[in-house]
């Protein structure tokens, strides 16, 4: 057991003749007391002193990001001076009320950015750009803006039926944020009633299927033209090689999307719009009625010109020749105008092509072999236009160059995978895929970012703003007009 400690008496042995003890102030206690008051009230001065004259750099909340790291200490241009420094109890109790105030520091990226429009029409209350775009993090990039951040609206069930509802009572104008310039060709189907307004948190779960597969959407196209067809085994190989899709679809320089089909570039090797086949390098023109006409009528002249330049017939044997062609032509059409018929109106006018081959056959055709070609009021033949689409997915941000290989393999990514155009006979056919052509990729498992902004934009592009109703920035910003 231990030793008893000391007994009280002992204890009270120490202050004997000290009874003063606590109302006596001990050097060390008094300095305590006034180094506790110099730090209070020179703490007070301190921050009257900073808010007059002190580096404003002080009050950093932290880093400011690479893009506007050129006025990273000039807080003003996204601060008002008073919200960092001056009416300090002002402030002090905004905060406790509603958190940083952000409004007025909107305000100050609206003076930069001021082309920056929002995302939709029918959005019921719009975000403020600190929340996608946060500063003081040091951050590279602040175009990354989380999935979270769009999902509090797009996973917010109350908010999308809201916006449902205000859609609704909106211009159809007023919705278009995807504009292009003016000669590109847009696939755009009709906004739904609804508006594109499902609740959904992630791509590869709840992400609605693509709109065109969704309603099976068709090509309004009337240009006839059968994939499948044309990787028979009786198409002929062309440069040696068998037809395949890069020969008809070239990417454009950078690489996302393809360039629109051309007759001369990708269908004339074979199409050759020949119509006489004693004199195979007779060909009509492509591309133009009137031009075709007129080449029609004047026969014998083009015969002439012909016989001269590619055959090197002697001027003076040249009229036999032109007169024994057009004869031989006669034989066969009878007139003139029946001729012309034949090769607008006639999917196969030579008679003679029945006993070709396929490839052979495939050069003597007439207009209405690929064209839907119409009888005008002025008996002209009328072509209907091909409507050649450039863009079928608007609202997405598809880019080839990125799915040429397969991350995994590196193996070329086969064109079948999203299009299966080997299939298909139809040009109503629409080849584009379906969601679950991305998934196997952009998926947890696929291991490729699934993101939204990995597809999607959120700023409406300028071009579109006005279409906006007039709303300025300011105006969506703080729900006033
Ligand atoms: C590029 C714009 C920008 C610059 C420059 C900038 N800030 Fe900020 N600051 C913000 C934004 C945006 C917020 C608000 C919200 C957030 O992201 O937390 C903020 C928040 C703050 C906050 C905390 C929230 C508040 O308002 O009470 C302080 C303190 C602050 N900034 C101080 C400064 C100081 C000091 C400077 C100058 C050295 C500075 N900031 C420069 C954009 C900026
Ligand atoms: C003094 C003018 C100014 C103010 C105020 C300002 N910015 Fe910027 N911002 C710029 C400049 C300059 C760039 C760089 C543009 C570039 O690199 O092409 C930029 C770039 C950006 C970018 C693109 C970043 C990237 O990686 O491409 C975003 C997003 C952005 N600012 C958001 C904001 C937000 C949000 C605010 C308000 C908190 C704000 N800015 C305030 C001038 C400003
Ligand atoms: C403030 C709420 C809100 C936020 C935040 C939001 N959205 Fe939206 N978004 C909407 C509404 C409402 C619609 C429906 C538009 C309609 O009905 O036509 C929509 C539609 C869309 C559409 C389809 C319509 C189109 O024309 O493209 C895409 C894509 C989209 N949002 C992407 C995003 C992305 C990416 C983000 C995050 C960076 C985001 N949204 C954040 C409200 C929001
Ligand atoms: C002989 C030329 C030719 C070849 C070869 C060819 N295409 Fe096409 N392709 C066309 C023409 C013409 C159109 C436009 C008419 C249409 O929509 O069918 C088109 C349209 C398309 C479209 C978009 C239009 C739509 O209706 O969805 C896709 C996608 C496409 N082709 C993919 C392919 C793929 C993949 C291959 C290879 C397996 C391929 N094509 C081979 C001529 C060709
Ligand atoms: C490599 C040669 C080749 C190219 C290039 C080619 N075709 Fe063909 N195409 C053929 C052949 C051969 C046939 C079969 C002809 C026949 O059977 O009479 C054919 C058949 C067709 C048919 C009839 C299809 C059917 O279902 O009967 C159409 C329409 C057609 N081609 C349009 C086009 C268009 C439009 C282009 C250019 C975008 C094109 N072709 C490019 C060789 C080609
Ligand atoms: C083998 C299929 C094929 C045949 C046969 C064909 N065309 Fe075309 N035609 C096309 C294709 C593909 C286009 C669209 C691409 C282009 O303009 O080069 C087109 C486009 C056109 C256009 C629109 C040009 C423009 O500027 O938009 C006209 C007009 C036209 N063809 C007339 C004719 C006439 C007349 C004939 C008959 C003499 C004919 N085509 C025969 C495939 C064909
Ligand atoms: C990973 C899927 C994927 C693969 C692989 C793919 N495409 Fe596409 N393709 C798309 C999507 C998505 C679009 C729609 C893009 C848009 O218009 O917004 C498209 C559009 C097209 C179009 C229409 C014109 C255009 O550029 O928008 C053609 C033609 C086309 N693809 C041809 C091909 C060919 C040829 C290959 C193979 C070399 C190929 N694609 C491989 C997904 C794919
Ligand atoms: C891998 C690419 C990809 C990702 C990731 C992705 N989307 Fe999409 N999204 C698409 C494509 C492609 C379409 C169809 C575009 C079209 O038809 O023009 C689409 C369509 C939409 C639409 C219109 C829906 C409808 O009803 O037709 C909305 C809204 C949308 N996306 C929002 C989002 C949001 C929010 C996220 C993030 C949670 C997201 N997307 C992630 C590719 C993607
Ligand atoms: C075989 C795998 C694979 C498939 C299938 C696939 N992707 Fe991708 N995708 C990728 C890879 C890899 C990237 C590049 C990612 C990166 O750069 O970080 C990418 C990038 C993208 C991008 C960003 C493009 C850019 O400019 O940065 C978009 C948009 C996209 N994919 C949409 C789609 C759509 C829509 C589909 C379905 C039609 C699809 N992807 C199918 C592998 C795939
Ligand atoms: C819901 C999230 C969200 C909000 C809120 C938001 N942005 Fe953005 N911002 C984005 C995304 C995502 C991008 C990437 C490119 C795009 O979508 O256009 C971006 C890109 C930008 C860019 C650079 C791209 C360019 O076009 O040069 C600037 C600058 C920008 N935003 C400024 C602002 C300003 C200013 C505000 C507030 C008025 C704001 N943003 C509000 C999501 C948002």
């Amino acid at each position: 057991m231990a030793k008893p400690g000391r007994t009280q008496k002992q204890i009270a042995e120490r202050y004997k003749g000290n009874l003063g003890y606590y109302r006596r102030l001990h050097p060390w206690r008094r300095t305590r007391f006034i180094i506790s008051l110099i730090t209070i009230f020179g703490g007070l001065v301190a921050i009257g002193l900073f808010q007059k004259h002190g580096r404003e750099t002080f009050f950093n909340a932290g880093k400011i990001s690479t893009s506007h790291a050129k006025f990273a200490d000039d807080c003003a241009q996204c601060h008002d001076r008073d919200a960092v420094t001056g009416k300090f109890t002002e402030v002090l109790r905004d905060r406790f009320r509603n958190g940083v105030a952000v409004e007025a520091i909107d305000r100050k990226c609206e003076t930069c950015h001021q082309k920056h429009s929002f995302h939709q029409a029918n959005v019921v209350q719009n975000r403020s750009c600190s929340a996608c775009h946060q500063e003081h993090r040091g951050l590279s990039n602040l175009r990354l803006v989380a999935t979270s951040q769009c999902a509090t609206c797009h996973n917010n069930f109350a908010m999308m039926t809201a916006s449902a509802e205000k859609g609704m009572h909106l211009p159809r104008d007023a919705f278009h944020r995807h504009p292009h310039p003016p000669q590109q060709i847009v696939f755009e189907l009709p906004r739904p009633p609804q508006g594109f307004t499902a609740t959904f948190a992630s791509f590869w779960e709840a992400h609605p299927e693509f709109q065109l597969t969704r309603v099976s959407a068709r090509d309004p196209d009337v240009l006839r033209f059968n994939h499948q067809r044309h990787f028979a085994s009786d198409i002929p190989p062309l440069n040696g090689q068998k037809l395949d899709c890069n020969y008809c679809h070239q990417l454009q320089p950078d690489g996302r999307f393809y360039q629109r089909i051309s007759f001369a570039a990708n269908c004339q090797a074979c199409h050759s719009l020949q119509f006489d086949w004693r004199n195979p390098e007779m060909r009509i023109p492509h591309g133009n009625v009137d031009l075709v006409r007129t080449f029609l009528r004047s026969l014998p002249a083009q015969y002439a010109d012909y016989a001269r330049l590619k055959k090197g017939i002697p001027e003076r044997e040249v009229p036999g020749f032109v007169a024994q062609q057009i004869k031989q032509l006669r034989d066969q059409f009878h007139s003139g105008d029946e001729l012309e018929r034949a090769v607008f109106f006639t999917k196969d006018p030579y008679k003679p092509q029945q006993a070709m081959g396929a490839a052979a056959r495939g050069n003597f055709t007439g207009c209405a072999f690929c064209h839907e070609v119409k009888t005008a009021a002025n008996a002209m033949p009328a072509i209907t236009k091909p409507i050649l689409v450039d863009r079928w997915m608007p609202q997405a941000n598809f880019n080839h160059a990125k799915h040429q290989v397969d991350p995994v393999t590196q193996k070329p990514l086969d064109c079948n995978l999203c299009h299966q155009a080997t299939q298909s006979r139809e040009t109503s056919d629409v080849l584009m895929p379906a969601k679950a052509n991305c998934t196997i990729c952009h998926s947890p498992q696929g291991k490729i970012a699934a993101e939204c902004i990995t597809c999607h934009t959120y700023h409406a592009p300028i071009a579109a703003q006005t279409t906006v109703a007039g709303v300025s920035l300011r105006e969506m910003l703080l729900g006033q007009r």
